[in-house]
């Protein structure tokens, strides 16, 4: 079972001579344009001309992602030389740099268990070798994640392939802490990451509301971190009257979790962030019900609580001096004779009252309790994470995450985490000119607005009005957050984002 602690893959760092390694690969790279890497030069060289040998012969022209495996070469140490194509040094950008990773261990060969990348010099315009050393990492891990637990003969089998160990190292030209540290942040984000994902691929019925709070325990105590659960009554006794509407349908019992980690000195919980995660094991769109087809998906409803679990892993392992509050509003949306009705007025625990007009916008009800509540920690800034709405992935797809604030500088900050996190977002409007859409008859809000109209940024203003006078952002993940299709599974994202965001402000 994958527990996001794999230690199937190793990774380090060599500042030795190529000729001198001795493992099953070296990778080393080639341009379209500019031609051998000075990796592959001195190969080259040593090995009496192998690789001009292999581009003369027409094999080799350097198109981005070919992997052309060289064996026995004289003058080296290592049995195998894999000459990558990189493709064109001017197009050379973060995502050619993760696919050329992938590419490389695809093309080793299945015999290789320790690989050395040249990747220093795979240079993409602004970036710092140490952002190689931790893209290597991140790709090199997501091409070997599986989500195969619940597959019976994977777990009969003494399988081969998930079982293999791999090593990889990064050649540098000499020892550099940066590349270290970069393979660290690395790891670490793959750990939260793989977290995330394990989650949102895990269906309904096994990731219920309760599973996410066993989920958080067990973070808490392999990581230190303080935990807390409220049930039903608990939730009910805090006043979360619009977040207890939304589980009615159910028989899963709801759950709201908090999670402490204290990072920063002193000992007081100060000025934490707090990230507010949705927690919905189960979207139906309830009474609401929405269609069939793909209805599935909606196991990933929870994608924002996996994200701050996955988040809250990385920045422990990592040991950021800063102050964490994660908070998951936990239940299902689903429809019964108890459940929330078209229509139902509910109270939420800031005091204000919402119509329920779509039992579907049902995000937004457990979110905003969620909200009020975090508020008690005093934080510095409240990021939440939500898949919020079918209108994002309209207007984003499956690129640009939603980035939604009411704060210039703290969306600022996201978004430079974003760009350099390859964790991409963009930013929406939340401008008062929108919350007319809000409007009830017969309450302070309704809970959706105009059909077809601006309606991931209607979301976040309904949002808004439950964080007046905080620091606040909301990152709408409903197209980022996992892929459909083939490659159906959750993406991770955005423990990239928010863990260099993370990183940042702890200095
Ligand atoms: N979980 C969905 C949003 C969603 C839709 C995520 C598609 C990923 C893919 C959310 O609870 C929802 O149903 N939103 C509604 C809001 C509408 C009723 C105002 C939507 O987007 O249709
Ligand atoms: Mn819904
Ligand atoms: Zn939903």
């Amino acid at each position: 079972m994958n527990k996001g602690t794999d230690k199937a893959m190793e990774f380090n760092t060599k500042a030795v001579a190529p000729e001198t390694i001795k493992a099953d690969c070296l990778a080393v790279g080639f341009f379209e344009d500019s031609g051998m890497t000075a990796a592959a030069r001195r190969v080259d060289r040593l090995s009496g001309g192998a690789i001009r040998a292999a581009m003369a012969s027409g094999d080799m022209k350097g198109k981005r992602g070919s992997v052309v495996v060289l064996r026995g070469l004289g003058g080296l140490a290592c049995s195998r030389v894999a000459v990558v194509g990189l493709g064109k040094s001017t197009d050379f950008g973060d995502k050619a740099f993760a696919d050329v990773v992938t590419a490389t261990l695809r093309g080793c060969g299945a015999g290789a268990s320790s690989i050395v990348f040249a990747a220093t010099e795979w240079k993409v315009a602004g970036r710092t070798a140490q952002w190689n050393a931790r893209a290597m990492v991140l790709a090199a891990r997501a091409s070997a994640f599986r989500s195969d637990e619940l597959k019976s003969k994977v777990a009969a089998s003494g399988d081969d392939e998930r079982n293999r160990k791999l090593r990889i190292s990064l050649l540098a030209d000499k020892r550099d802490r940066a590349l270290d540290e970069g393979l660290r942040q690395g790891e670490a984000i793959a750990n939260g990451m793989e977290l995330t994902k394990r989650l949102g691929n895990l269906p309904g019925n096994v990731c219920t509301p309760e599973f996410l709070a066993a989920q958080a325990r067990k973070l808490a105590r392999e990581w230190g971190l303080k935990v807390q659960v409220f049930d039903r009554r608990q939730i009910e006794a805090l006043g979360m009257g619009s977040f207890i509407s939304v589980t009615n349908g159910s028989v899963q019992p709801p759950r709201f979790i908090v999670l402490r980690y204290q990072g920063a000195g002193g000992t007081a919980f100060a000025d934490p962030v707090a990230l507010v995660g949705k927690g919905i094991t189960f979207d139906s769109g309830g009474i609401s019900l929405k269609p069939g087809s793909a209805m599935d998906e909606m196991k990933y409803d929870m994608c924002g609580a996996g994200t701050v679990l996955g988040t809250l892993r990385a920045v422990a392992e990592l040991k950021l001096k800063i102050n964490v509050v994660g908070v998951i509003p936990a239940c299902e949306n689903l429809p019964s004779g108890s459940a929330t009705k078209p229509g139902d007025i509910v109270t939420s625990m800031s005091g204000q009252t919402i119509e329920v007009l779509n039992t579907d916008a049902e995000g937004r009800l457990v979110l905003c309790d969620a909200l009020t509540y975090v508020q008690r920690f005093k934080p510095a800034a409240i990021i939440d994470i939500a898949t919020l709405t079918g209108a994002c992935v309209v207007a984003l797809g499956n690129v640009h995450t939603g980035l939604f604030s009411t704060d210039d500088a703290l969306a600022g900050e996201l978004l430079s985490a974003a760009s350099a996190a390859s964790d991409l977002a963009w930013r929406m409007p939340v401008d008062e000119e929108y919350q007319d859409q809000l409007k009830s008859n017969f309450a302070d809000m309704a809970n959706i607005g105009l059909p077809g109209n601006a309606g991931a940024v209607t979301a976040a203003c309904f949002l808004a009005r439950y964080v007046k006078g905080q620091s606040w952002a909301h990152l709408d993940i409903a197209g980022t957050a996992w892929r459909g299709g083939a490659a159906k599974g959750a993406t991770g994202r955005p423990v990239p984002l928010l863990t260099e965001f993370l990183m940042k402000r702890a200095g």
